[in-house]
């Protein structure tokens, strides 16, 4: 897996010259991020040797280098799911791709259902720690020393001063930030109503079905997270007609301004 890593890591930065810190994961409908980007390259993952490849509708699939913020970042413009049928480590394999290249920033972005009363369709969710689900992790097998230790930390797997920049950015410019915590699962079936109200219970403020092996392996990799939910449906209050895909990009669309806005005032405190 070593070699295989560094392999690709030597690819990337041979073809784009990266010297950056930060890279970004941008969830369903939050691909247009790029945007604001000054876009130097852009990989597809198809061309990118040991990459998995996406399916989903929603996620392009492309590897976006540029700046942001005047910063170096690295953005994945599509993500990949345990649901698609790709193994943990296929998923997460970009993570220490970013790892090898000298990232030490991830930036993780997801649409998400809102199961905390107080929060509303709309509204974006800064990741204060997370649950995991998934009924795996991305650890399990041998332990890779060079990557990271055999029992991993994640007392503190959303960096608590990256939270502190946000908030603060957040008090400061009117922008409506609430905080929580992620619950990651497999999907791709969206939760029952007793399963949004047991997540509440348990302590959940958000779910979704990514970002928790994205971030496991970060951690073990001691790699700085920050993560960011769009809240794209309202869990604890299913309309009749049920949840659809389609609503859960319009709305993270909407929504991204914010995510943009939070997204650089962290990489901007980024020395
Ligand atoms: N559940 C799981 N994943 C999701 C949801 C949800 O309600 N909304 C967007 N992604």
């Amino acid at each position: 897996m070593l070699q295989k890593i560094e392999a690709t890591a030597n690819f990337i930065k041979e073809k784009t010259n990266f010297r950056g810190k930060t890279a970004i994961i941008l969830g369903s409908g939050l691909g247009n991020f790029t945007e604001k980007m000054d876009i130097k390259h852009s990989l597809s993952y198809k061309d990118i040797p040991n990459f998995p490849v996406s399916t989903i509708e929603g996620h392009a699939g492309k590897l976006i280098i540029g700046t942001f913020k005047g910063q170096e970042v690295v953005a994945m413009q599509g993500r990949f799911h345990y649901y698609e049928g790709y193994t943990m480590e296929e998923l997460t394999f970009p993570i220490r791709v970013f790892k090898m290249m000298g990232i030490d920033y991830l930036l993780v972005s997801n649409a998400a259902g809102g199961i905390n009363y107080s929060f509303e369709v709309g509204d974006i969710m800064m990741i204060t720690d997370h649950i995991n689900m998934f009924g795996t992790n991305p650890l399990i097998g041998k332990n890779e020393e060079k990557l990271g230790p055999r029992f991993t930390n994640m007392s503190n797997a959303y960096d608590a001063q990256l939270c502190e920049v946000a908030r603060k950015f957040a008090r400061s410019n009117n922008i409506r930030l609430q905080e929580g915590v992620y619950v990651g699962l497999t999907g791709p079936s969206f939760e029952t109503n007793a399963e949004y109200r047991y997540l509440n219970t348990i302590g959940g403020d958000s779910v979704g079905m990514s970002t928790v092996p994205e971030v496991i392996v970060a951690n073990h990799m001691s790699m700085h997270v920050f993560g960011i939910s769009v809240i794209t449906n309202n869990g604890l209050e299913v309309p009749e007609e049920g949840n659809n895909h389609n609503e859960v990009l319009d709305v993270a669309g909407i929504a991204a301004p914010k995510l943009e806005a939070i997204f650089g005032a962290v990489i901007e405190n980024i020395d």
